[in-house]
């Protein structure tokens, strides 16, 4: 396998088993980035310098116009884009096996840490939700690959029905006053947001559906978000229990056409609350998406 396969390979939800060809490179991309990186932080250098060693760190052709104070961390590199004049400043981290994508015209401030914003939205409003120990599976992964992270429950939360006025059309605002105000600034900020439902009549849960419904004023904003998982838990244990909610989310994100429905986690055979910490399978893929986000 080339480096380059492994990294068409390095999607979210995609799992790198140990001693696995993929975890072999992995090793050596990293192992191959130590080195680099040791280079470019332990001895001065001057710019021609870093953009020779960035290069090769990178394995494509930097700019002449790239400038960096080091030192710079990575634990890849090969998954570095950077565009023309761009400036990175001291004590940089990036976490880059999925991408990291710098456009011209860049500065990076000091001791900037690479990671994406994920809001996590836990829809069920039962005790010993299955769907929310899997967000929170999802959360613990996504905080240890560096992200920023916010897992949210909609659990005793206020969130009244659309009523279809279609104001927010006009104002940007929603005229009913109530807690989707908040959830709605949250969901705006974020890069990531991966929403967690039961299946209820193999649909997504009716809060879920009615929160999407209220984020209708953030059509003709400028939102953040561009990528969009779910994850969902129920009774039967069939793949097809989660089309349709899979289908109905990405109704919601075809309308942000900035934003992209990524995948899915599902949960199947899970039923009585507080058991799918016991489908060591699911709890796995839960907190592999979260590393991968
Ligand atoms: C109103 C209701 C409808 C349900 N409908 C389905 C269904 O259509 N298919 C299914 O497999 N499970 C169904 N279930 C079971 C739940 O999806 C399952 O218990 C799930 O683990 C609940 O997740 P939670 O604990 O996060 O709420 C339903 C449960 C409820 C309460």
């Amino acid at each position: 396998m080339t480096f380059e396969e492994y990294l068409s390979n390095m999607k979210p939800g995609y799992t790198v088993d140990g001693g696995s060809e993929d975890h072999l490179i992995m090793h050596e991309l990293s192992q191959r980035a130590l080195k680099i990186t040791m280079e470019l932080n332990n001895k001065y250098h001057t710019k021609e310098e870093i953009v020779q060693l960035m290069s090769e760190l990178t394995g494509q052709k930097i700019d002449e116009s790239f400038g960096m104070f080091p030192p710079f961390y990575t634990d890849c590199g090969r998954n570095i884009h950077i565009g023309k004049n761009v400036f990175i400043n001291v004590g940089c981290k990036f976490q880059d096996q999925g991408g990291i994508y710098i456009e011209d015209g860049v500065l990076i401030g000091h001791n900037a840490v690479l990671a994406k914003k994920v809001l996590i939205i836990s829809t069920s409003l039962r005790g010993g939700s299955n769907s929310d120990i899997l967000a929170n599976e999802c959360a613990k992964g996504a905080k240890e690959a560096g992200h920023d992270v916010e897992l949210l429950s909609l659990k005793g939360k206020d969130i009244k029905y659309c009523i279809g006025c279609l104001s927010c059309q006009r104002t940007g605002r929603c005229v009913l006053k109530d807690d989707v105000a908040d959830i709605m600034a949250k969901v705006k900020d974020a890069e990531v947001i991966v929403y967690a439902t039961p299946i209820y009549y193999y649909e997504m849960c009716g809060q879920m559906k009615t929160l999407l419904d209220r984020l209708n004023p953030l059509y003709s904003t400028d939102y953040s978000f561009r990528d969009i998982y779910m994850i969902a838990t129920a009774a039967e244990n069939d793949e097809s229990a989660f089309e349709k909610a899979y289908n109905g989310l990405q109704g919601w994100v075809d309308c942000f056409e900035k934003a992209s429905l990524k995948s899915m986690i599902g949960g199947g055979g899970i039923d009585d609350a507080n058991t799918a910490a016991s489908h060591v399978d699911v709890m796995k893929k839960a907190y592999e998406l979260g590393k991968e986000l």
